[in-house]
């Protein structure tokens, strides 16, 4: 059997197709292609006919040979909370999560489709009463309906949904430690914390690649597709034209390293854990920007790698190099395409 990952993203649409071979995976098609119009983010029926027409196209031209889809739901769309419930058994928590779900949900409960997975369970110990730790998903029955609709379109048969960074830390993070996860679109920027292979926590920050472009074509008074090769030619490196691209990205930072940090503190404090976060996996493709992992890791004492999705596949034939420049760009259709 093999799946599709579909990643619709504000600015480009991802797929991966994968066959599982025992615990491996063979990556069988993949490709990229330019989201058109307002994208999703759109509740115009052209713009969802548009983006299905972008899907249908660009899975003709990656060979893809599957309907069997897993499709990504945008992160800063979606409700993904820590709970901690009292030591239940499992049918407890089930019936406990609807209730607990409530206040932590800005929608009526009529109108979400709720989901949760259990993260540990804390056995009573030492007169502590113990504990079960859940992770909380709700989405808006509309935007399900959305993502639904462009699958119906597109001809695809879906499978499963979840949320970008449910679908990322399977490609990209380790399974035996506890990482901070952080997803730099082009819109937005999803931080997750990620321990031993499962999402703990996420926050979205509603800055992104288009922002750094932003502020260099104001800096430099250009147009935005100059800015865009500026800031990917020379990012963060203080080297480079005396660094005055990096002084103008620089302070579009503050708000992610800051939601980086909150995410880090609350699981430290909160989540309480004996294993501290070890290190900051990157993806998206706003990794991609010059000089960001030493920035990073300067700004927040952690160790910053870029997470490479498809180390974790079999290619049957030598992968096309052209993937590659856009590796971090994958992980979110690789991962989903994983959930298998
Ligand atoms: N080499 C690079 N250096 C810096 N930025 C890059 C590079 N390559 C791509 N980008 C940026 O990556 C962004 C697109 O990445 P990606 O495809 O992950 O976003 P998306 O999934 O469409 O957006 P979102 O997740 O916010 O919906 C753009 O903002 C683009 O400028
Ligand atoms: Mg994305």
């Amino acid at each position: 059997m093999s799946v599709l990952g579909l990643d619709i993203g504000a600015k480009s649409i991802k797929v991966a197709q994968l066959e599982k071979r025992g615990d491996l995976f063979s990556l069988l098609a993949a490709g990229v292609t330019v989201t058109p119009g307002g994208g999703l983010d759109s509740e115009n029926e052209k713009d969802l006919n548009l983006v299905a027409e972008a899907v249908k196209k660009l899975l003709s031209d990656a060979k893809v040979t599957t309907q069997n889809a897993n499709v990504v739901l945008p992160e800063n769309k979606v409700i993904t909370r820590f709970v901690r419930l009292p030591y239940l058994t499992d049918q407890e928590v089930d019936s406990a999560i609807s209730w607990q779900a409530e206040p932590y949900i800005p929608i009526p409960l009529s109108e979400a489709n709720i989901s949760y997975q259990i993260l540990r369970r804390v056995d009573p110990a030492g007169g502590k009463p113990g504990s079960v730790e859940v992770l909380l998903v709700a989405a808006a029955k509309s935007l399900i309906q959305k993502y639904m609709k462009v699958a119906q379109i597109v001809g695809l048969n879906p499978l499963n949904m979840e949320t970008e960074l449910l679908a990322l830390q399977r490609s990209v993070a380790p399974q035996q430690q506890t990482v901070a996860l952080m997803d730099f679109g082009s819109s937005s920027t999803s931080v997750g914390i990620v321990r031993n292979g499962h999402l703990a926590l996420s926050y979205t920050v509603a800055t992104g690649g288009d922002a750094l472009t932003r502020v260099v074509a104001q800096t430099f008074n250009m147009d935005f597709a100059q800015a865009e090769q500026y800031k990917r030619t020379y990012g963060l490196d203080t080297d480079q034209v005396e660094g005055k691209v990096a002084q103008a990205l620089k302070p579009i930072f503050a708000g992610i390293v800051d939601e980086i940090k909150k995410a880090i503190q609350y699981y430290k404090t909160e989540i309480g854990d004996s294993n501290p976060v070890a290190a900051l996996v990157l993806a998206g493709g706003s990794s991609g920007l010059p000089g960001i992992t030493s920035f990073l890791t300067e700004s927040l004492g952690v160790e910053v790698l870029i997470g490479d999705p498809f180390s974790r596949i079999t290619k049957d034939q030598p992968l096309d190099k052209s993937f590659l420049a856009y590796a971090p760009m994958y992980g979110v259709a690789i991962g989903a395409a994983q959930n298998q």
